[in-house]
Order: C-alpha cells, then structure tokens, then sequence
C-alpha cells in the first residue's frame, strides 16, 4: 500500500486541476449513469467477492475496479481507470486473468470497457458521478417489460443455445458446486426468492421486474430463469429477407427527431421478428458521410438489436443519402458482413425532407447488384421549399417502380410510427422484391435457328458458337436468364425448353449438341411454332425474347406468325446472314426495326454483331417503363 498511495501521489501532481472520484471495490459499472467516466481504485480489489462477468468486455452488473484488475490495467493496489459503456451483449465469457476468475452471464442490458487512465484532449470527464436510485424500481421495471417483450408471446428473444453454452461453461469452469446450478434451468418464470435481496436491486430491477439476485451466488436468477423457459425466437420464417436500414442523422433533423426515428427502428425490429431463420437486419446511419452501425450478423434477434438501437448517436452534417446508398451497393451486402445470398437484399432509406446529393445513379445501381430499395420520406417539401431539393422527385428516381409499393411519404416525423406496420408488410412480401431484376437475370430467351440446306454444315457450327456466345453473357439458372432453343427447315424441332437446363455449363453443352438438320427455310411456321413450344411455358414475370437467326426469305408467310409473337410481348430480334432478305428481317423484327433487326453479309462476320444485340437487350431493359 506503500506504492499505492506514492502512486497517488505523482499522478494527482501532474493533473492537479482534476479530482478523479473515488469508488469502492463493490460499485458495480451499472449504478454509475455516466457513459464515460475515470474513477480511482482502492487497493485489494482482486478479492473474489467482488463479482466480474465477462472477459474484455464486462457486463455492466460487474465491479468497475474488479474488472479494472482482471483486464490487467489495475494491480491489487489500486489506482485510476477510464471506463467506457458500451451496447449489452448476448452473452459474457468468464475467464481467469490476472488473479481474478470473472464469471459468465448469458445476454445483460449494458456493457462496458476499461482502460487506462489517459484522459483524451478536450473531454471532460465528470469529477462527480451520477448514481442511479435505487428508489421505485417498479414503474421503471414496467416501462421496460413493455418496451422489450411482446404482449402475445413474451421473451422470444431468450436464447437456450446461448444459455446451454453459458450453463456448461458455469458446470465446468466457474461455478464451483454444479449441482446448485440445475434448479434454475428449470425453475418457472416467476421464481421465488432463494437467497438474500441484493443491496444492488435497482441495477436488475430496472431490467425485469421480481428479479431476484443470488448475493451469494454467481448470476442474477431472473437472468437464468428466463433464458431457460422461453426459447430464442429463429425469426419469422415468412420474411427471409436482408435488410439495411440508412437512417439519417444529418444535424438538420434535430436531437428529438432523431430520437422519433431510433424509436421507429425499434418498432420495426419488433415487429419484423429478427432471426437467423428469418429476417436480418443493419443499421447504416448517414450524414455528410455514411458509416454501418452494426451490419447483418452483429446482432441475430430483435432484442438484442433494439438495445443497440438505443445506443445509437446522432452523426451530424448533411444528408448525402445517394453516398450512402453507394456505400451500402459497395460494403453493406458483402457475404463477409453476413448477407446470406439466400434472402433478398432490401435497403429502407430513411430522408428528412430531401437528400442533400443525388439518389437516381446510385440507386439504378444498387437496383442492378440486387438490391430493392425502399425510400421513405418524412417531412418532405413543400411547395415553397421545392426550390431547394437537389433532384426533383428523388424517391421516385430512386425505386424500382413508380406505383408507391417501394416510396412511403409521411407528413410528420409524429404520425412515423403509423408506417410500421405497411413497411413490414412490404418488405416481407418476398414475391414483389423483384427490384433486383437486370437486363442479365430476368428473361426467357427462345432461340430460333434456321437449320435449312443452304447454311451448310461449317456454319451451322458458326450459327451454334453465335448463339453460345449471346447466350454467355446472361446470368442463367431456373431463377434468373432460362434458355431455349428450336431449329428449323420445312419442318420445327424443340432442341431444348426453357426448363431443361439450369445452369450455364449445361446451356452451353447443350448448344454445342445440336445436329445441324438440313432441309427447307419455313420461317413463318417456326415462329408460330417458339410460340407454341417455348415462349407458352415462359413465367408470367418473365421477360420474352426471341432471337431468330436465318440466311435465306421464308418459303411461307412471316408476318402473322411475327404479329402474334409481338403482341404476346415477345420480344423478336432478327438476325440475317448472307441471302436473307432485309424487308423479311424488319416484319420479324419487334419495333423499331434498326435496334431489333439485323443483317450481316457471311457467316465469319456473325461474331460482330453479338455486342450490339447485348446492348440493345439491356438497353430496352432499361428504358422500359418502371410503373
Ligand atoms: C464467339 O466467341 C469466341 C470467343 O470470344 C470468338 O472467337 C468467336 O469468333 C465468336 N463467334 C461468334 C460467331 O460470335
């Protein structure tokens, strides 16, 4: 105790200004309200009754000064720490470290982190401490309850994987009588009192109400008791989705704003149910720049999530929301972040009245890499403010269709919490995500060889390598791109439907096996036959497109059977070589006939053409109307 107090001593010399307070080895980080704050150590702290959960990260119910010793910045003889709260965790991991056995705890409200005691420039840590009263608990334990379980189905959000991990590591390294531990796993909800009231009852009572501590004991056995009963909610399996929420937290919105929109989070999350077999979600917060709160796999159940939310603070600066959103494209989704790839990617844009940059680009391209984004404005312009949005009806821009399914206007941050419920709705109808459909993914497309005399064998394999290669830029699989294929002479064959073949490598082996026929030029029968054969068992959402390759005039007539295919919604794009007639290729050919149709003088020339019917593909893809 010598050291300790010369210790003492030098540090308050240096800092003379400063009065560090002091704290007794029994405060636990939960009765200090302070988010940030440096306190001074007595000497003996390592003493085992003073209870530490946790390794790193300590929960909040631990000693301050005992976690100090554990985590190695204080010795036995005391001295000044900095401590920092962080967000709750799902779990704490005991461990034994520097002369103190900390203790494991399944998932606790608040967390916090020690440090040595190097106070940062221009922070100003309290010389005071703000303690919380351990007066009426009740009313508070009620708001709680409320705010963190669902009236139908109460604690859902308790986990008993996490709990069986906690409980065993309890069994074999920290709780020293195993057997004590068994009752509580199967104790009611409610249980009765066991052991002594803790003096510390504020700091759980706050928590769940009729909470009981075991002062003698390791863990609070409302804790305990709760994780055993009620099973940690999977998610609804009814909404798979992968969700990123930008919120914004430009200055312009204001503190209480700001607040109204973490308060909607919250709703959100409750109601969506988050899981690992049913929705995830992160929170990405935007202001001159975006940065991810938390990402996809941070926290795998709404409870957890809504305590995070909580946590949350405001950024600051403007509203660049077309930054974020190009943020989100580029860093959000990565499998690394937890995306599953088997869930939709979903992207809720939350606007304060207008975005200080644009949304359009960025958008169309986070639409293209997948994701549907939804924009919801609050507060947007009105009339004599229209002068100052940067890009007039942005939220229209930026969704996939203008029909109001994927933009939500809400006239008052006030009236927010009515949109829960329709949002919801909305982004868990997985049918109508289809935002992500590209001019790659989303279509049939029917080939239409011509297999006539006339081409010979040596370009017949031309006409196949042509159709391999248009076919290689389309992403393929039952889901996205389907190809299908029929040749032709006098007479139609069914090469391959649209549902033969799921994956590129099979589309491409399958061409390459197509024996060349020989035989006469019926074009207007083999249209009428794709119709009948390929494009009938096209999906209905499915975009049509037929691509017909010929080298010679039809011996029957093309324009009925063209007309019928055009008014199907067949898409016909009319590919001639060599003696095919151009006045032919144009009735073939969807209108306008110069980006539908096209003509080249010999077979070696076919290749020229494959970058510009690409082109045109996605080009009328992404032209077409978006309501
Ligand atoms: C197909 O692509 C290959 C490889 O890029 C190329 O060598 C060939 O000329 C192309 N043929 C046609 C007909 O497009």
């Amino acid at each position: 105790t010598g050291i300790h107090s010369n210790k003492e001593v030098s540090k308050k010399m240096k800092r003379p200004k400063f009065t560090v307070p002091q704290i007794g080895c029994d405060v636990k980080a939960g009765k200090i309200i302070n988010p940030e704050f440096m306190v001074r150590c007595p000497a003996g702290c390592q003493d085992p009754k003073y209870h530490v959960y946790g390794t790193d990260v300590y929960a909040s119910y631990s000693s301050v000064c005992g976690a100090a010793v554990h985590s190695g910045v204080l010795d036995n003889s005391g001295g000044k720490v900095l401590v920092r709260k962080v967000a709750g965790q799902s779990g704490y991991k005991g461990s034994y470290a520097n002369g103190v056995q900390s203790l494991s705890l399944p998932r606790w409200r608040e967390s916090f982190v020690v440090s040595e005691s190097k106070p940062q420039k221009g922070v100003t840590y309290p010389s005071a401490l703000t303690y919380s009263s351990s007066k009426s608990p009740a009313a508070k334990a009620g708001e709680t309850t409320k705010a963190y379980e669902r009236p139908s189905a109460p604690g859902t959000t308790a986990q008993p994987a996490a709990l069986t991990q906690v409980l065993a590591e309890a069994t074999h390294d920290t709780l020293p009588k195993p057997s004590s531990c068994a009752p509580l796993v199967t104790s009611s909800p409610r249980p009765q009192p066991v052991g002594p009231r803790s003096p510390e009852m504020g700091e759980v009572d706050s928590w769940k109400p009729g909470s009981v501590l075991l002062d003698a004991g390791f863990v609070p056995k409302e804790e305990f008791s709760t994780q055993s009963s009620e099973p940690v909610s999977q998610g609804d399996p009814n909404c798979k989705i992968d969700l990123s929420f930008l919120i914004d937290g430009s200055s312009s919105i204001g503190k209480r704003r700001f607040q109204i929109q973490k308060q909607f989070l919250s709703d959100v999350v409750q109601a969506l149910d988050i899981g690992p077999a049913g929705p995830l979600m992160g929170v990405v917060q935007y202001g001159d720049n975006p940065a991810a709160q938390f990402n996809l796999k941070t926290y795998m159940n709404s409870q957890d999530l809504k305590i995070a939310i909580e946590k949350i603070s405001q950024r600051g600066g403007l509203s660049n929301a077309g930054r974020a959103i190009s943020f989100v494209t580029k860093n959000f989704f990565s499998k690394a972040n937890g995306n599953r790839g088997s869930a939709p990617n979903v992207a809720v844009v939350l606007v304060d009245g207008w975005p200080t940059d644009k949304v359009e680009e960025t958008s169309r391209v986070a639409r293209e890499s997948g994701i549907n984004i939804f924009f919801i404005t609050i507060e947007g312009a009105v009339e004599s403010e229209k002068q100052y949005v940067i890009e007039p009806n942005f939220a229209n821009k930026a969704v996939c269709r203008t029909n109001g399914f994927y933009s939500l206007s809400v006239q008052s941050w006030f009236g927010l919490h009515k949109t829960v419920q329709p949002l919801v709705k909305r982004v868990c109808d997985t049918d109508r995500l289809a935002c992500s459909k590209t001019c790659w993914n989303s279509a049939d497309i029917g080939f239409v060889i011509d297999g006539s005399s006339s081409v010979g064998t040596g370009n017949f394999r031309t006409v196949l390598q042509f159709v391999a290669n248009l076919s290689k830029e389309f992403e393929i699989s039952d889901t996205d791109t389907r190809i299908g294929a029929v040749q032709y002479t006098y007479e139609q064959r069914l090469e391959f439907g649209f549902d033969r073949y799921h994956s590129k490598a099979d589309v491409l082996n399958a061409i390459k096996r197509v024996g060349y026929w020989s035989g006469g030029t019926s074009t207007g029968a083999a249209i009428h036959y794709a119709l009948e054969q390929l494009f009938k068992k096209s999906k209905p959402n499915k975009r049509k497109l037929m691509i017909l390759i010929t080298d010679g005039r039809s011996y029957d007539d093309v324009r009925i059977p063209a007309m019928a295919a055009h008014r199907k919604g067949v898409i016909t794009y009319a590919v001639g070589v060599a003696w095919a007639a151009q006045d032919e290729l144009e009735v073939i050919a969807t209108h306008p006939a110069r980006d539908h149709a096209f003509f080249v003088d010999e077979f070696d020339h076919l290749y020229r053409s494959v970058p510009t019917i690409i082109q045109n593909i996605c080009t009328e893809f992404n032209s077409q109307p978006r309501n």
